[in-house]
């Protein structure tokens, strides 16, 4: 009977084997490899092409739409439309995705023993292998968040954790791929039998709750906050590990709300809370998090932003992969386009995205309202990429839940001259600030603001060597740090709404 017959699929450049019964869902089975589905698998994007090298793959309504006949020729298929029929050896198109790694130096008390610090985000894990008497980085892995077939933000997962057996799932998997990503890093230091000393996980609210194991059901309705915020002591084996020795596991506590570990790892990575000069922290994920403060006085607060920045829910949207435009210029009046690995374009990443909008702003072809000019439903960038309508309003909802939530707390702080302004994550690698300010997003001077790399794995490899309960540790940090809730601020709402608007110019703001 063909529902019980199994196939083999090899993937491509990655030469993973995998096996899947007949009539699965390709998605099912590349989403656990790390694809992504832009759309969410609806057939609209392209951007989960692949490339069916051995074997057989059908071809449907949708993908005649979106594919060229020569495309269908070559054997490129789009993944979420098809189901295993046949052994498969299948070319990966995205596989070349950059996720933001660390390999900042930094001072450190050396202990012995191997170390692992996990950065658990929404979209992406990043795990490395520390050895902790020489603080060297033995090894690196990184993967897509497993969960995120479910959901691209938080509030999805959250939805789909309260529904029936939802958590447990969700649970189960993200415990699963670390512990995998584990196997793997200690698999490529050649010392799979090996102890580890500590392992340490930071990560925001909804995935530091997933990851322990606690009921995310409080962060799904008002006030949006959970009991269940502190410092998490795990064992390996309680999490379905069986590493030497059955490591402890910490997850480094959350700050409030949405606010989580992530942004206290950043924290401490940027010294922020050593500062004289007041200082901010933005993490600019699909959870938008902001941090303002000095060594006397830090507010936090998390703000939706929703996944407009890492390319989802943009009609051509995708992660800065092959063939995304990742900058946009014009040179009098003629646009520019660069695409990663200059491939041919497919489709417009986060930082292509607010490049686009702020170009768009200066040729005129967007108003500060977000109309594209003369009505049009688009706006062609590099054929087939365009700029939609809806595209600029979904960057506009992402733009003013940030610049909304910044502006919100520097009042709360009293309005102080702020020295620098970090920006954390790949996206704030990657994001061009003079078009950041262009569009509203952060609007202060280029030379204040500073990409700061991937703060969250930083400040996971500083806990490996920092104890609990000393002066200047994450404890003590935390407890100086005040969470605001945007939720709550009578103004919010308002200065949400103005930041809707782009400027209509760059300003000088002191
Ligand atoms: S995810 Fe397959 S076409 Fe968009």
């Amino acid at each position: 009977m063909t529902e019980n017959k199994t196939y083999r699929i090899t993937l491509r450049p990655t030469h993973a084997e995998l096996r899947a019964a007949a009539g699965t869902p390709l998605r099912d089975v590349l989403f656990e490899q790390g694809v992504e589905f832009p759309c969410g698998g609806q057939g609209r994007c392209r951007g989960c092409r692949v490339r069916v090298m051995e074997g057989t793959a059908g071809i449907n309504p949708a993908q005649r739409e979106r594919l060229s006949s020569e495309e269908i020729e070559a054997g490129w298929r789009l993944a979420c439309q098809c189901t295993v029929e046949s052994d498969l050896v299948i070319e990966l198109l995205q596989w070349d995705a950059a996720i933001l790694v660390d390999d900042t130096v930094f001072a450190f008390q050396p202990r012995s023993g191997l170390g692992v610090a996990v950065d658990l985000g929404t979209t992406t894990l990043v795990a490395q292998l520390l050895d902790l008497s020489t603080g060297r980085v033995l090894a690196v892995r990184t993967a897509l968040n497993g969960q995120a077939r479910f959901g691209a933000d938080v509030m999805s997962r959250i939805q789909f954790g309260v529904a029936d057996g939802g958590q447990r799932q969700l649970t189960e998997m993200i415990r699963r791929q670390i512990g995998g990503l584990i196997e793997q890093l200690l698999f490529a230091a050649s010392l799979t039998c090996a102890e580890i000393a500590d392992i340490v996980l930071v990560g925001n609210t909804v995935m530091h709750h997933l990851f322990c194991g606690f009921d995310v059901a409080p962060l799904s309705h008002y006030p949006f906050e959970s009991e269940r915020t502190g410092l998490a002591r795990l064992g390996a084996r309680e999490l379905g590990w069986k590493f030497a020795g059955d490591p402890p596991v910490r997850f480094l506590p959350c700050l409030g709300g949405f606010v989580g570990s992530d942004v206290l790892a950043g924290i401490m990575a940027t010294k922020l809370a050593e500062s004289q000069n007041v200082q901010g922290l933005v993490d600019l994920g699909t959870n938008g998090e902001i941090v303002i403060g000095n060594r006397e006085r830090m507010l936090c607060a998390s703000t939706a932003a929703g996944p407009a920045f890492e390319g989802a829910r943009i009609s051509m949207g995708m992660r800065a992969a092959t063939g995304a435009i990742s900058e946009v210029t014009a040179e009098e009046g003629k646009l520019h386009c660069h695409v990663v690995g200059n491939a041919a374009p497919r489709g417009l990443c986060g930082s292509g995205l607010v490049d686009a909008v702020a170009t768009g702003l200066e040729l005129e072809v967007i108003q500060p309202s977000g109309r594209l000019a003369g009505g049009d439903a688009q706006w062609m960038l590099a054929p087939p990429v365009a700029l939609t309508q809806s595209d600029v309003r979904e960057l506009q909802l992402a733009k003013a839940a940030i610049a909304a939530g910044l502006r919100i707390l520097l009042e709360r702080w009293g309005n102080p001259e702020l020295h620098r302004l970090y920006l954390a994550g790949a996206f704030g690698n990657y994001i061009n600030r003079a078009s950041a300010r262009r569009i509203g997003l952060i609007d202060f001077p280029s030379e204040k603001v500073e990409a700061a790399g991937n703060t969250a794995l930083l400040g996971a490899k500083l806990a490996l060597f920092s104890l609990d309960g000393e002066d200047g540790s994450f404890q003590e940090v935390r407890r100086r740090i005040e969470h605001v809730s945007l939720n709550e601020d009578a103004r919010f709402q308002d200065v949400f709404v103005e930041e809707l608007t782009f400027p209509q110019s760059v300003h000088a703001r002191d």
